[in-house]
């Protein structure tokens, strides 16, 4: 059993703020249904991530752009419904935030009051330092989320590492802040050099949670269909894959497949 697990029953926003303090590294998955987030809670995984990656590996399509609010609270009430120690985090869908605060207040509040999540994730900075402050005037936690934004992937055009340059790298640093100053418990970066992550985690007293970030950052997010080996296509350097379920899952259906055409399953024992 981990420290984390044994010193936290439960994990709340001050927990997390306490564990950088204390040199602990964080640990976060995402999960979007029941059954997983039961697993990875009772793993004693720190933080649960309702992503809009959702969009991708549930629902299969592009891009994290299609993913609705009602679709993010369906995943987050059956996330929350599974979980007893983690601190469950839901993310603001592309177009439930960025037109203006008091939108963005709405749809936070609609997280909070219909899922039960005990935060809500947005990506940007500057853009959207009105719409975070809004937020949490309300008393809305908010995780931060820098660096590879998903939701402005078109802007982008490419999933690549993302603040390379010194200019786009100072707008980093300078959002960070921002986003700590405005209130913010943590902040997600996202595929930026490590040197550069590592930079930002140590001129903040909030945790810096990395995806494909570099080990010195103060925890570490990964998607959990990818991590689980459930997704195969998908190869980023970061990603370490600690199963291979795509196989086993085929072997196992295959399997399955064959018994029933064989008539070897069910046995005698597996029936009344
Ligand atoms: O949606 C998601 O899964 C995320 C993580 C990649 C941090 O935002």
């Amino acid at each position: 059993m981990s420290v984390a697990k044994k010193q936290y029953k439960r994990i709340t926003t001050k927990s997390l703020v306490e564990m950088k303090a204390q040199g602990e590294k964080i640990s976060m998955l995402t999960s979007y249904d029941f059954s997983m987030a039961k697993i990875v809670d009772g793993a004693g995984i720190d933080v649960i991530l309702v992503g809009d990656s959702a969009s991708n590996v549930m629902a299969g399509h592009e891009t994290t752009l299609p993913i609705t609010l009602d679709q993010m609270i369906y995943h987050a009430v059956s996330v929350v419904r599974a979980v007893e120690r983690a601190l469950v985090v839901v993310d603001l869908p592309f177009g439930s935030y960025q037109s203006d605060p008091k939108e963005a207040l709405r749809s936070a509040i609609r997280i909070m009051k219909e899922s039960g999540g005990h935060a809500v994730k947005l990506e940007g900075g500057k853009e959207i330092k009105d719409s975070v402050k809004r937020i949490l005037n309300a008393g809305i936690p908010v995780m931060g989320h820098l660096g590879l934004t998903p939701q402005s992937i078109y802007k982008f055009g490419t999933y690549t590492v993302r603040a390379k340059e010194e200019a786009e790298a100072e707008k980093l640093k300078t959002d960070a802040l921002m986003l700590e100053k405005a209130g913010c418990f943590a902040l997600v970066l996202e595929k930026v050099p490590a040197k550069l992550a590592k930079e930002v985690a140590e001129s903040l007293t909030i945790p810096v949670i990395g995806i494909g970030a570099g080990n010195g950052v103060d925890g570490q997010v990964l998607v959990v269909h990818d991590m689980i080996g459930m997704t195969h296509e998908f190869n980023p350097r970061f990603l370490r894959r600690y199963l291979d379920l795509y196989s086993e899952m085929t072997k196992a259906f295959e399997q399955y497949r064959d018994d029933v055409k064989s008539r070897n399953f069910p046995s005698d024992d597996e029936q009344y």
